[in-house]
Parts: C-alpha cells; sequence; structure tokens
C-alpha cells in the first residue's frame, strides 16, 4: 500500500466510547479508548461525565471504588471526587492540615450522549476548539433508535477503510436476504467532495441491495446517499417519500490492533412492524459478525507484514481516506488550511 496505514488517532474529533445504554444511572464503567482507560459515569441528574480512570493519588482505578450518584469514591484511601473531577474530600487530612483538596483534580474529557452512542472529545495537540458532536440526521419528530457494537481485531486503518469497501459485500455478507455472487454487476456512482470526506451523491439503490428490496412496498421512489467522513464516520440516508433511515457506523480505537465497531442507527419505516428491533439485531448481530471476522482474518494476514495494495474503482473511497487523512494532519502540523484531496465530483466504476 503507498499509504502508510497506522493507529494513529486523528485529534480535534469525537470517538463513540461506549453505548449510552451501558452507561446506567449511577453506574461507574472502565472503558478502553484510544489506548487509555477511562472512567464513566451517569450522575443522578442523568448527564454522563467522562474522568481519567486513575486516582490521583495513587494511581488505583476509579472504577474500582463507589459512586452515589453524585461523588466518586476511591476504594484506597477513600478521597472523594466530583464528577467534574476535582477532589472534594481527604479523609486522612488533619484538620490544621494545609493540604487543598479542591486543588487535585482527575483529568475530565469532554463527554456526550447523543444518537445512543457516548462520545468523548479527543482534543490532542492543536486544536483548540470542539468541533459539533456528531448527530445522526433524522426527518420526523417520531422515530425508532438502536445501537449495535462488537469488538474488532483489527487496526484503526483497516477498520475503517472495511466502512466504505463496496467490493466485499457479495463475498463476506453473502446470504438469501442480502446478496450473493451471483448478483455482483456493473456499478457507476457519483462521488462528491464535502467538508472533511466524500458522498456518494444520492441515487436508488440497486436492486440486489436490502433497503431497495424492503422498501418496494411503500411503492415510492427509493434514494440512498452515503457519506464518509473524517475521523472514522461512514453515515448512509435511505429516503423514500416521507419515510426514512439513517444509520451510522464508527470505528472507535481501543488500542493497538484492537477497535470497536458501533452502529447506530435511527428511522421511522415499519414503526408498527412487532419485534422490529429483534429482527433488526438479528440481522446487524449477522452482519456485522461478517465483518468482525473478517478483519480477524485480515489481521492475521497483516501480522506477516506482506505488501497489499489499494486498486482503482472499488477502492478509491480508500485511497481518498489515506488523503484525507494526510491533509489533515498535515493542516494541523503546518497550521495551514486543510486542503481536500477530492477536489470535483467524480463517477466510480466497480463490480459488487
Ligand atoms: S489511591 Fe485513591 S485515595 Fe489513595
Ligand atoms: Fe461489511
Amino acid at each position: 500500500m503507498t499509504q502508510e496505514s497506522s493507529n494513529d488517532v486523528l485529534p480535534g474529533f469525537w470517538y463513540a466510547a461506549a453505548s449510552s445504554d451501558q452507561i446506567r444511572s449511577g453506574n461507574m464503567v472502565r472503558v478502553k479508548m484510544l489506548g487509555r482507560p477511562l472512567l464513566l459515569v451517569r450522575d443522578s441528574e442523568g448527564s454522563v461525565h467522562a474522568l481519567d480512570d486513575h486516582c490521583p493519588h495513587r494511581g488505583i482505578p476509579l472504577s474500582d471504588g463507589k459512586f452515589d450518584g453524585k461523588l466518586i469514591e476511591c476504594c484506597y484511601h477513600g478521597w472523594k471526587f466530583s464528577c467534574a473531577g476535582t477532589c472534594v474530600e481527604i479523609p486522612s487530612l488533619a484538620a490544621d492540615s494545609p493540604v487543598k483538596a479542591s486543588r487535585i483534580k482527575v483529568r475530565k474529557y469532554d463527554c456526550e450522549d447523543r444518537d445512543g452512542l457516548i462520545w468523548v472529545y479527543h482534543a490532542g495537540l492543536g486544536v483548540t476548539d470542539a468541533p459539533p458532536v456528531p448527530t445522526l440526521p433524522k426527518f420526523s419528530e417520531n422515530y425508532s433508535q438502536q445501537v449495535f457494537w462488537r469488538s474488532m481485531k483489527c487496526d484503526l486503518d483497516h477498520g475503517i477503510i472495511g466502512l466504505m469497501d463496496p467490493a466485499h459485500g457479495p463475498f463476506v455478507h453473502q446470504s438469501w436476504w442480502w446478496r450473493s455472487r451471483k448478483s455482483i454487476h456493473e456499478k457507476e456512482k457519483r462521488f462528491e467532495p464535502i467538508e472533511l470526506g466524500f458522498r456518494m451523491s444520492e441515487h436508488e439503490p440497486s436492486p440486489n441491495s436490502a433497503a431497495y428490496k424492503l422498501l418496494k412496498i411503500y411503492n415510492k421512489p427509493v434514494t440512498t446517499m452515503i457519506d464518509f467522513v473524517l475521523p472514522n464516520r461512514r453515515i448512509e440516508l435511505i429516503r423514500c417519500g416521507s419515510y426514512w433511515y439513517s444509520s451510522q457506523a464508527v470505528v472507535t480505537p481501543i488500542d493497538k490492533g484492537e477497535t470497536r465497531l458501533y452502529f447506530s442507527v435511527a428511522w421511522n419505516v415499519f414503526r408498527g412492524v412487532p419485534f422490529i428491533k429483534l429482527l433488526q439485531k438479528f440481522f446487524a448481530d449477522r452482519f456485522i459478525g461478517q465483518d468482525r471476522e473478517i478483519m480477524e482474518k485480515q489481521a492475521v494476514g497483516l501480522g506477516d507484514d506482506p505488501s497489499i495494495m489499494l486498486i482503482d474503482g472499488a477502492d478509491t473511497p480508500a485511497k481518498w481516506y489515506f488523503q484525507l487523512k494526510a491533509a489533515y494532519l498535515r493542516s494541523l502540523e503546518e497550521g495551514t488550511e486543510f486542503e481536500h484531496p477530492v477536489k470535483e465530483p467524480t463517477v466510480l466504476r466497480w463490480r459488487s
């Protein structure tokens, strides 16, 4: 591959650290993200907070302590911290001790609960203001929502380019309800540059796609549009008259060779269908499971450090990803404007 794949994490973005339902009220959860352990807590008012999961006293994970919905108590010497990370009590201090507990802080991260995911902001060097929290587009007041996630043994870049790889579908996701090798046909799709990413312009889905097959029942034109935006996010919008289905897939770097795929969806189609969430879970688990399996196989191969390649057509989006990433890092390092590598709308052709 001409582009270096790596586990470098781009600063200046929000990353999904957990699904919202993992962090219940009064709960403390330790999660790993970007190679660091994070403590996620949901206070008694329902807000989620992210802190470094180490006690500033002697480093024990705060997640081993207690949380009463307001204060976090370390299990070793009972120091207590607010959800903002400020130390509010040191039980061992003598009455006249000059030590000021309030000067002691646990590192706190910006954190938001949105679309069923807990997002944590990774500031990094040279980036000051956080961009808006990634939000799933919705087109009606009433809708349903669901989140799926899986850990994957793969490096970050391969997890991400897997999200935008159209050619693996008929091989990895073969099934009666999705597609088979026999359904492979030539495709031509228009792509256009968008802010920090690119878009597969709105088009009618191909007849072998699941969206097309299911939405045919509404007897209205179906359109789909797929965006990829840095650092790791693929958003797909399917619309059919007043009905819509949006999904976003993000790959969070956990540690070297380890990522987590989060898939969050919102929709107003088929809302009356019983067991829709169960059904969707069944298919999503299978689908994500197939990706996870192939990623693991690939990780075995890549462990031998073979040379690999990206070909024009089906792999062009992956090439763009590496170019976007390099352009973004360059703009940070040099303090210059981001220079978009995709200059103009382009038509790509491949078979899938
Ligand atoms: S290590 Fe946490 S209070 Fe001492
Ligand atoms: Fe896949």
